[in-house]
């Protein structure tokens, strides 16, 4: 599946995007030895988690979208974060991927969600900070990986909804439902 997925990015998507996608899975593996779960399926999910993103939502596939899903309004203003629920779908239909937690993990990787899971939070931090971002250093990315996974999302998501505000975008509701979940179990720890 792996093997399939890489082909298919690399065939289809810009340079820059597929070596994101390439890192994202190696930080996505990592990640996954540390906290006791499948590095397989972090390895796909890392892969995989922007195969949509290059798509352009035009009037008519956000109609298509609309009929057949609820789209909320964070999505309706701003369509590229609808890239990680085309993205899954893509996955299920054209790959006959059916793990879920992979699905989920790949549908909820650009605003987060409260039920993304342990995989999708491992994908949603690995996304942010893998080593072809230009924001992140080295020694940051190493003090993030040292965190435990929940201390982990809840920084990434921290810095991830700054930028935004600072930027004038606004926050997603899922962003803000998973802050308060996480904000249940921990600090946000400051580097
Ligand atoms: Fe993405
Ligand atoms: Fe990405």
């Amino acid at each position: 599946m792996y093997n399939k997925i890489r082909k298919y990015i690399e065939m289809n998507m810009s340079r820059p995007r597929f070596e994101h996608s390439l890192s994202t899975a190696l930080i996505c593996v990592e990640l996954c030895s540390k906290f006791g779960l499948d590095e397989q399926k972090g390895r796909i999910a890392g892969i995989a988690h922007d195969i949509s993103r290059e798509i352009i939502v035009d009037d008519k596939l956000l109609k298509q979208i609309e009929d057949n899903y609820f789209i909320s309004s964070d999505e309706k203003l701003n369509h590229v974060l609808l890239h990680g629920r085309i993205g899954a779908a893509f996955l299920r239909d054209k790959f006959n991927l059916t793990d879920n937690n992979i699905l989920q993990a790949v549908r909820w990787h650009t605003t987060g969600h409260p039920d993304m899971g342990q995989l999708g939070q491992v994908l949603f931090s690995a996304d942010y900070i893998e080593p072809g971002r230009k924001y992140m250093t080295s020694s940051l990315r190493d003090s993030i990986m040292e965190l435990d996974l929940n201390e982990m999302t809840l920084r990434v998501l921290n810095d991830r909804t700054a930028y935004l505000r600072d930027n004038g975008y606004r926050i997603a509701e899922s962003s803000i439902q998973l802050f308060d979940k996480l904000t249940k179990f921990g600090r946000i720890i400051n580097i």
